[in-house]
């Protein structure tokens, strides 16, 4: 499973209840599981008579009205999930099972007993969609005055989550694009981006638009497709990969984004060759 997670180790201040460890990863891919721990420390000569421990969440930006819980266990009984989709574990902790991306938000242990401890974490399950589809199409007759030959470079992902940003850029170059961003079902983002250049100058450069989040680390989970143009329409070369900065974190492509962009190249190819 991909994570990034925050552990927080608490240290006790008062000789009361206290979180020993509460560990909530704040980016989960859709269909992963993710493991949420909250794990507390009675003090010494603490009675656990009136304890009980819930997992509450509440959706991104959501107020308190929409909180819902998701665990509770109450001294001497059994825990208790109260969705369907959680797996309880040891010392409270819970596992979101199959994630989707409605289960983004704010998860919250509770720990009551004299006192009470209230700890939280934002969670976001993030998809990549479709995978992002770059495609190179060279025009004799662009939407400018000049008879210059012309390069559209054009970049799309689709059913994506959470709000998606693309960037194009022309050997490592930032290029400015017009971008459009839909909502196209609950919850789900279709974006599009795009860029006229000259031939000219854009013959033989690295052509590369890439995928990020805005409401999670936007440099650990960047998907990216790559084309060289070479001067006359034709892209040499075409690579998708995963960037992470994060040299210990791997986790796939999905075969689904792998293949549809392999599908565009191969499009693409077909179309110029019947040029
Ligand atoms: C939450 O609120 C922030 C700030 O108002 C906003 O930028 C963000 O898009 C909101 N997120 C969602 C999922 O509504
Ligand atoms: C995971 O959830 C998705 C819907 O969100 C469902 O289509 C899929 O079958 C589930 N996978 C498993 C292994 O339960
Ligand atoms: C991008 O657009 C901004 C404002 O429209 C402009 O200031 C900037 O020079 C442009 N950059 C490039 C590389 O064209
Ligand atoms: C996206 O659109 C759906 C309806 O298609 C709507 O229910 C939902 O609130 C919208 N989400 C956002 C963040 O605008
Ligand atoms: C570029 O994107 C805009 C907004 O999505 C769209 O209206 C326009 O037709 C696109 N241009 C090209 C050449 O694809
Ligand atoms: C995002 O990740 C980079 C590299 O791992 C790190 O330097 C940066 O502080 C992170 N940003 C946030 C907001 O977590
Ligand atoms: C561009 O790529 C095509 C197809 O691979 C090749 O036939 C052509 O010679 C290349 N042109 C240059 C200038 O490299």
């Amino acid at each position: 499973m991909w994570r990034l997670g925050v552990l927080l180790t608490l240290i006790a201040v008062s000789e009361q209840l206290s979180i020993l460890t509460f560990d909530v990863p704040n980016a989960v891919r859709a269909g992963d599981d993710a493991a949420l721990r909250c794990q507390y420390e009675l003090s010494p000569d603490e009675s656990d008579k009136t304890l009980f421990v819930k997992w509450w969440w509440t959706p991104i930006n959501g107020s308190s009205d929409e909180r819902s819980q998701l665990y509770q266990r109450i001294a001497g009984r059994d825990p208790v999930a109260i969705h369907h989709n959680i797996k309880i574990e040891e010392n409270d902790g819970i596992l979101l099972l199959n994630v989707s991306v409605k289960d983004s938000g704010v998860y919250e242990c509770e720990v009551s007993n004299i006192d009470e401890v209230r700890v939280y974490e934002k969670l976001i399950v993030f998809t990549p969609g479709s995978g992002v589809e770059l495609d190179v199409i060279r025009t004799e007759d662009g939407p400018d005055a000049d008879e210059d030959e012309e390069v559209i470079v054009s970049c799309k992902v689709e059913a994506v989550a959470p709000y998606p940003h693309l960037t194009i850029t022309v050997d490592g170059e930032l290029v400015n694009t017009t971008d459009l961003v839909i909502n196209s079902s609950d919850e789900l983002y279709d974006a599009y981006s795009n860029v006229t250049l000259s031939d000219d100058a854009t013959a033989g450069s690295e052509i590369t638009c890439r995928l990020a989040f805005a409401d999670v680390n936007v440099t650990d989970i960047s998907f990216v497709a790559t084309e060289i143009y070479n001067g006359t329409g034709l892209t040499t070369e075409s690579t998708t990969e995963v960037a992470s900065t994060e040299a210990t974190e791997n986790y796939e492509i999905n075969s689904q984004a792998l293949s549809s962009v392999s599908w565009s190249v191969i499009i693409l190819a077909v179309s110029f060759l019947l040029y």
